[in-house]
C-alpha cells in the first residue's frame, strides 16, 4: 500500500540492472531474464505513473551495451520490439506519453518504426512522461550539446562568454525537462554508467541488491520512502 503521506519525487531515472545474475541464479540463460526486465518495465512504468510521479527516465539499452554477445543483444532488439507493442495497450490507458532518447539510427529499420509510430501515437497524451533510453550515452549527449553551441557560435553570433548551464541543459535530449530527483539502481551496484550525468548533478541517489525482475511496487515504495528522508541541500547548508 502506498503511503500518500509521502512526497512522490517529481522526476526518477532507474538504472535497471540484473536481469543476467537474475537468470543465472536459477539456471537460465541470460535472455530469460531480460524477459522478465522487460515484463517488469511494462508493469512497474504503469505503477509509477499511477503513483503520481511526472517523468520517468529509463535506461534500456546504452551506448556500450553493442559490447555483449551478438545473440544477447539481438534478444534484447526483439525483447524491445515485443514489449513496445505490447505496452502501446497499457500506455493508452494510462495516458502516459513515450519519448525515446539516445541515437536511434543504429537500430533496426523495423525497431525505428515502431520507435517513431510509439512516440507520434503518444504525443498529445497529458500523463506521465516516459523516457526510454535507448543506445543512450550521456557523454555523448554532452557533446551533441556542445557542438550545437559550437554551430551558434560560429553561424548565429553567439556570444562564447554568455553561455550559461542552462544553454546546455536546453540542449540534451532531457531538455525542458526538470532534473530527476530521485536516480534508483537494482542490482547493488553504485555508479551512473553514463546515465543523465549532467542532470543527475544534485539527484538523489538509491542503490538496492534487488535485481531488476523482482523490483516491484513495494521496493518502489521503499525508494520513495528512503528519499523523503534525506536532506536535500542543493550544495547550501
Ligand atoms: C541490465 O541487466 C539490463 C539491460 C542491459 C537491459 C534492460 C532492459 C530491459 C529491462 C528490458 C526493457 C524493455 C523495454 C521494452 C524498454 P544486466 O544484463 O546487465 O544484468 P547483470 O548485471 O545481472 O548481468
Amino acid at each position: 500500500m502506498p503511503d500518500n503521506s509521502l512526497i512522490v519525487p517529481t522526476h526518477v531515472g532507474i538504472i535497471m540492472d540484473g536481469n543476467g545474475r537474475w537468470a543465472k541464479k536459477r539456471g537460465l540463460p541470460r535472455s530469460v531474464g531480460h524477459t522478465y526486465g522487460a515484463q517488469n518495465f511494462r508493469k512497474i512504468t504503469r505503477y509509477i505513473s499511477k503513483r503520481g510521479v511526472k517523468v520517468l527516465t529509463l535506461y534500456a539499452f546504452s551506448t556500450e551495451n553493442w559490447k555483449r554477445p551478438k545473440e544477447e543483444v539481438s534478444a534484447l532488439m526483439k525483447l524491445f520490439h515485443q514489449y513496445l507493442v505490447d505496452s502501446l495497450t497499457d500506455f493508452r490507458e494510462d495516458d502516459i506519453k513515450v519519448v525515446f532518447i539516445g541515437d536511434r539510427t543504429a537500430f533496426g529499420p523495423e525497431l525505428v518504426k515502431l520507435i517513431d509510430e510509439t512516440e507520434e501515437v503518444a504525443k498529445d497524451r497529458k500523463g506521465m512522461l516516459l523516457n526510454i533510453a535507448m543506445n543512450y550515452g550521456s557523454r555523448a549527449e554532452i557533446v551533441e550539446a556542445v557542438k550545437e553551441l559550437c554551430h551558434e557560435v560560429r553561424d548565429e553570433g553567439l556570444d562564447p562568454d554568455k553561455i550559461t548551464e542552462k544553454d546546455i541543459s536546453d540542449r540534451l535530449s532531457t531538455g525542458g525537462l526538470p532534473d530527476p530527483d530521485l536516480i534508483i539502481r537494482t542490482g547493488g551496484e553504485f555508479r551512473l554508467s553514463n546515465f543523465l550525468l549532467y542532470q543527475s548533478a544534485y539527484s538523489e541517489f538509491y542503490s538496492t541488491e534487488t535485481l531488476w525482475p523482482d523490483f516491484h511496487e513495494e521496493d518502489f515504495e521503499k525508494a520513495v520512502s528512503v528519499f523523503n528522508h534525506r536532506n536535500r541541500r542543493f550544495g547550501g547548508v
